[in-house]
């Protein structure tokens, strides 16, 4: 059946290209933290760890409800790991930093989604798709705040 929600078709498509980088950003980014969530060592094992684990379990519900948002607006979601290598601004890690690093590079991340959320939430508004300005809104509170515990780790 045809999509009549009130955005056009082009506008639908644009969207939804930007909301795939947003959910390749956030993919990477659980990917990432998960990683360190196994990999930390150090004094703050246990601490890490278990921070790692709350934040990375919040990113795998985001990444459903951001291919959803998707799904929504009449296109296919990215899923392939190809296809988030390419669309993601957060790069891979090569080898394993050590527990500071880690905290470092989760910052960058985080930071990293926030700015790409922040540009597509302009096209948003000026397309009036609320549902995604809504979903952007809480991910740069979460990006935003998830950076600001991380950067108090460090100081
Ligand atoms: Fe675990």
């Amino acid at each position: 059946m045809k999509i009549d929600i009130g955005i056009e078709e082009a506008d639908r498509k644009l969207l939804a290209d930007e909301l795939s980088k947003v959910l390749a950003d956030t993919y990477t980014l659980y990917l990432k933290t998960h990683n360190f969530h196994w990999n930390v060592t150090g004094p703050m094992f246990q601490t890490l760890h278990l921070m790692f684990e709350q934040q990375y379990n919040e990113l795998w519900v985001a990444v459903d409800l951001v291919a959803e948002r998707i799904r929504a607006l009449g296109f296919p979601a990215p899923g392939t790991y190809r296809q988030f290598a390419s669309l993601s601004s957060i790069k891979e890690e090569d080898g394993l930093p050590k527990a500071e690093g880690m905290i470092r590079r989760l910052v960058e991340g985080h930071e990293t989604v926030a700015r790409t959320a922040r540009n597509v939430f302009e096209l948003a508004e000026r397309t009036r798709d609320q549902p995604t300005c809504d979903l952007l809104t809480q991910r740069l509170q979460v990006h935003e705040k998830t950076a600001w515990m991380l950067r108090s780790l460090l100081e």
